[in-house]
């Protein structure tokens, strides 16, 4: 079923309405005939609605142990509770300071509690933000931690913690004792010199927010490291002959499979950069106009190129490319979430000659779709995910850290874009 634009909109300002509890006909009159929004179903306008999206919340809270899933965990609470904090916010770099009070919008109670339960638990001695055999992996707590540093002045119960030196031992660690390749590619893994896609997500966006984050003294290197290890990963992992990524490259054992997961962490921490990027000033130097676009269409070659492979229930097998491999939700959802993010880069950021394209945006919605079919309303489980420690199988117990956090991603992404749509029809008036 197609819902045509008019349609649709009703849809979102009778929901608008709803929320804000007035009614309709005090809404500013908007109209929406000059865009061309493709929604394939009804479904693909309703919110996943509150008291579910509190369970995913709590689910995602309860099992997620490990140095990634509480990072990713972090940006997930981030992104869907306090946006305008995020990278993606109009105003997330630097975000406010003062995050003092339950009713302010800035709190992130969510986020800092994370970074102090890891700051907690932290062997004394530690040169990383948390231990673990990867390299990449614990950097993935990094900007909640940045984050909980930047507002500590705001927060007397937190006077206590030392976010700083953490910081700065992680940073040093990553970029000066980590095993690297010759032209400079920091290793995913401390014992081996070894190149995972996940990396993308776990590390460039930390090294990037570092930088960023004290304008405007920005630290123009590392924000540049960011882009440049991106860069140096593509040209390990990309697979020209499909456009997408390879999972792991280098050391005792690879994966030359499209695992999507992988794709997704790829696409999702360029994305990031990109945004934390565009809210310095660095933008203005051709060399980070440049990268910039780098980012942007290598971003978009993941997501145009993915979609092709998606299932008729809206589905995006474990490795995309491999019909032996089963329907896996937990790609599903993270891709969705970056093809949304894509399609709704602010205007200025968008621009020739890459975007997610129409046929990306209408599969990520039946993407969408397909995610809250398979979320369980009474426990708040995602159903059908691939198993988190072993990339290859399916999660017999069906349940995943990751795969909750990126059902919040993809429903904060979702709120930007329908957000940014709105705001688009406004200014088209
Ligand atoms: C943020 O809000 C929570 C409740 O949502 C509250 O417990 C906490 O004290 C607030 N944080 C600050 C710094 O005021
Ligand atoms: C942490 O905060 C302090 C005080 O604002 C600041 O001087 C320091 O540079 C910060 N550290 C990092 C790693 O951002
Ligand atoms: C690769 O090396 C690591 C550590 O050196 C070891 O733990 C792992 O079992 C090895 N894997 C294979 C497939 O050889
Ligand atoms: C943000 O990106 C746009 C589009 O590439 C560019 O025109 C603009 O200069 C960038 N701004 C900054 C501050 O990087
Ligand atoms: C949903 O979760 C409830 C509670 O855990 C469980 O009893 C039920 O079987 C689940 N439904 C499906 C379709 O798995």
């Amino acid at each position: 079923m197609h819902i045509s634009l008019p349609t649709a909109a009703l849809l979102v300002l009778g929901s608008l309405a709803r929320s804000l509890a007035r009614p309709l006909e005090r809404l500013p009159p908007i109209n929406l005939r000059s865009r061309d929004v493709d929604v394939p179903t009804f479904s693909s306008f309703l919110p996943i609605d509150d008291p579910l999206l509190q369970l995913i919340r709590t689910r995602a809270r309860d099992v997620s142990l490990k140095s990634w899933e509480l990072g990713t965990l972090a940006e997930a609470y981030l992104e869907i509770d306090w946006p305008q904090m995020s990278v993606f916010g109009a105003t997330g770099v630097p975000p406010a300071r003062n995050v003092g009070g339950t009713d302010n919008p800035n709190n992130i109670s969510t986020v800092l509690e994370l970074a102090n339960y890891a700051i907690a638990i932290r062997p004394v001695g530690a040169v990383t933000l948390f231990e673990d055999g990867s390299v990449g992996d614990p950097t993935s707590l990094g900007v909640a931690m940045l984050m909980a540093n930047w507002t500590k002045a705001s927060r007397a119960d937190e006077a206590h913690n030392d976010y700083d030196a953490p910081l700065r031992q992680q940073l040093g660690y990553v970029l000066n004792t980590a095993p690297k390749t010759p032209d400079g590619a920091i290793s995913h893994r401390s014992e081996q010199v070894q190149l995972w896609s996940d990396f993308i997500y776990m590390t460039p966006p930390f090294i990037a927010y570092y930088g960023a984050l004290y304008q405007p003294y920005v630290h123009q290197w590392l924000v540049y490291t960011a882009y440049d290890q991106i860069r140096l990963y593509r040209n390990y992992l990309f697979d020209s002959n499909v456009g997408l990524w390879k999972h792991i490259a280098l050391g005792n054992f690879t994966d030359d499979g499209h695992w999507s997961t992988g794709n997704g962490w790829a696409a999702a921490g360029m994305l990031r950069v990109l945004a934390t990027m565009n809210q310095t000033t660095l933008g203005y130097q051709p060399q980070f106009l440049a990268a910039q676009r780098d980012l942007q269409n290598w971003a978009t070659e993941i997501v145009n190129n993915i979609w092709a492979y998606q299932q008729s229930d809206g589905s995006l097998l474990n490795y995309a490319t491999d019909p032996n491999t089963f329907s896996d939700s937990a790609s599903t959802a993270l891709l969705a979430s970056v093809t949304f993010r894509l399609a709704a880069l602010p205007s200025y950021l968008r621009g020739p000659p890459a975007n997610a394209t129409p046929e990306s945006l209408r599969a990520a919605h039946l993407a969408r779709d397909c995610i809250k079919r398979r979320l369980n309303t009474t426990d708040g489980w995602l159903a059908q995910v691939v198993d988190p420690y072993s990339f290859s199988n399916q999660q017999t117990d069906g349940k995943s850290p990751e795969a909750e956090s990126f059902v919040l991603m993809m429903e904060a992404a979702w709120r930007g874009w329908k957000d940014y749509i709105l705001e688009e029809a406004k200014t088209d008036r």
